[in-house]
């Protein structure tokens, strides 16, 4: 239907620092550091790293195969292979990217006020009274629709001229500002208790079904897997490249940067003692404490502080356009819309969904249980599902350009078998029974 020859990554080395790009945001620093906090550390830090081993890196290289296999945007690959049947599951992953974006946005927003702020005035020291300003009344929206402006932006340059351009120069960007802020914190006094809390495994966490839970929701989140990020991207692979090594790069170094993120944020937070804070809330938490350390440090906490939320913008930017470029990519294939409209239409309605998110901490809260819970699990059931049992060959599609990887071999027991069982369980086990008490805590 599309007239337009399908664009495609300029080289190797674009694509995987795009793929990196949009598993490395919010996710790795925000909603890592938050989630290691409550759960009790690194008991959480072991399990989530098993959840991304098992379960991200099977589907990840799933999601791979079908794209390049495909080279086809979500809905278009799953009909390609599966029939008319597994079309519903593709509209549920360009759903789940529209709404994940829609609040994913929002945050974002915060963010760059952050970080603009810092620079110009550094960080307030009542961190909670500044984060109630930058998150009520009207200007959230304001700087929502800012992040948004310029998602849309970098989507409508296209892959390789916006996205793939963006990435190359944004993550290395990233890498260093990360990695320099850990060499920092490890100057400070209260480093080695943050490390203690970050990297000493109390045994007794390990057991409970939500720290599995959310260990498994953030294997997915993290590596934007679940609603077809990654397997869009994948579509616009050409040659024989090596998938299964690629996924383990890309899932790596998404697990690197949370790992290095921990070792910025834990040391920060026990420099004034703030653990309590941290695990008690849930969204506000980083946005809370770490600030409030930032300003206690006085010139080096400005700068320090600065760097960090550059470091959040640069990571945000690039996921929140592989979420759009899901959308984006379906209008073209499915409906043959233009590159530059599909961006500006679909970022437009994201735009307008997000404004709930961007008026009430609380709406922002249930769409990230919905969408960024419930729907990326279902979406990976759904998706390992198919690759382990409907598709016909799907070691074939994963395994051309990719010979002598040793663990492949393995792939396929763990789509089929492993990946619906875990995720499964806790999708219907835990998720989706606490989405329907928050849903109902909500209306009442
Ligand atoms: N992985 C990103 C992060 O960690 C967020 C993200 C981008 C995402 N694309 C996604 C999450 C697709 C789920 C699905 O911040």
């Amino acid at each position: 239907m599309s007239a337009q020859p399908r664009e495609q990554w300029a080289s190797r080395l674009g694509f995987v620092l795009a793929a990196v790009g949009s598993a490395v945001g919010l996710g790795n620093m925000w909603r890592f550091s938050y989630l290691t906090a409550e759960n009790g550390g690194a008991a959480f830090l072991l399990l989530y790293l098993a959840m991304t081993a098992l379960v991200g890196l099977p589907v990840l290289l799933a999601e791979f195969a079908v794209g390049r296999g495909a080279g086809k945007s979500p809905v278009a690959a799953l009909e390609h292979f599966g029939g008319r049947a597994w079309r519903p599951l593709g509209m549920l992953f360009v759903a789940s990217g529209l709404l994940i974006l829609a609040y994913y946005s929002v945050i974002a927003g915060w963010t760059v006020r952050y970080a603009l702020e810092a620079i110009l005035w550094g960080f307030s020291a009542d961190a909670a009274a500044h984060f109630g300003h930058v998150t009520t009344g009207f200007l959230p929206v304001v700087w929502h629709l800012f992040f948004m402006a310029l998602t849309i932006g970098v989507v409508s340059g296209g892959i390789k001229g916006g996205i793939e351009r963006a990435s190359l120069v944004l993550m290395p960007l990233l890498f260093v500002i990360v990695a320099g802020l850990a060499v920092y914190a490890a100057t400070l006094p209260g480093a080695s208790a943050g490390y203690a809390y970050y990297l000493q495994v109390d045994w007794d966490e390990i057991l409970s079904p939500h720290v599995l839970a959310d260990a498994a929701g953030q294997a997915f989140f993290s590596l934007s897997l679940g609603m077809g990020a990654m397997l869009t991207y994948a579509s616009y692979l050409s040659g024989r490249d090596n998938l299964p090594n690629q996924s383990v790069w890309v899932a790596g170094t998404d697990f690197a940067v949370a790992f290095v993120a921990g070792l910025v944020v834990f040391p920060l937070i026990f420099v004034l003692g703030l653990q309590e804070e941290v695990g008690g809330s849930t969204v506000g938490a980083l946005f809370i404490t770490l600030p409030s350390v930032f300003a206690a440090m006085g010139g080096a906490g400005t700068v320090v502080g600065i760097l960090f939320f550059v470091a959040l913008v640069v990571g945000a930017l690039t996921s929140a356009i592989s979420l759009l470029e899901v959308a984006v990519a379906s209008a073209m294939d499915t409906v043959g819309w233009q590159r530059r409209s599909a961006a500006l239409v679909l970022g437009a309605t994201i735009t307008v969904l997000g404004v709930p998110a961007a008026l009430s901490l609380d709406v922002l809260g249930l769409m990230d249980q919905i969408a960024g819970n419930v729907f990326l699990l279902a979406g990976g059931l759904g998706l390992s599902l198919f690759v382990g049992w409907r598709m016909d060959d799907p070691v074939a599609e994963a395994q051309a350009g990719a010979e002598g990887v040793r663990w492949f071999f393995l792939w396929r027991g763990l789509l089929r078998f492993v990946v619906p069982i875990v995720v499964a369980a806790i999708l219907f086990g835990v998720t989706i029974p606490d989405t329907i008490a928050a849903v109902r805590a909500f209306g009442g």
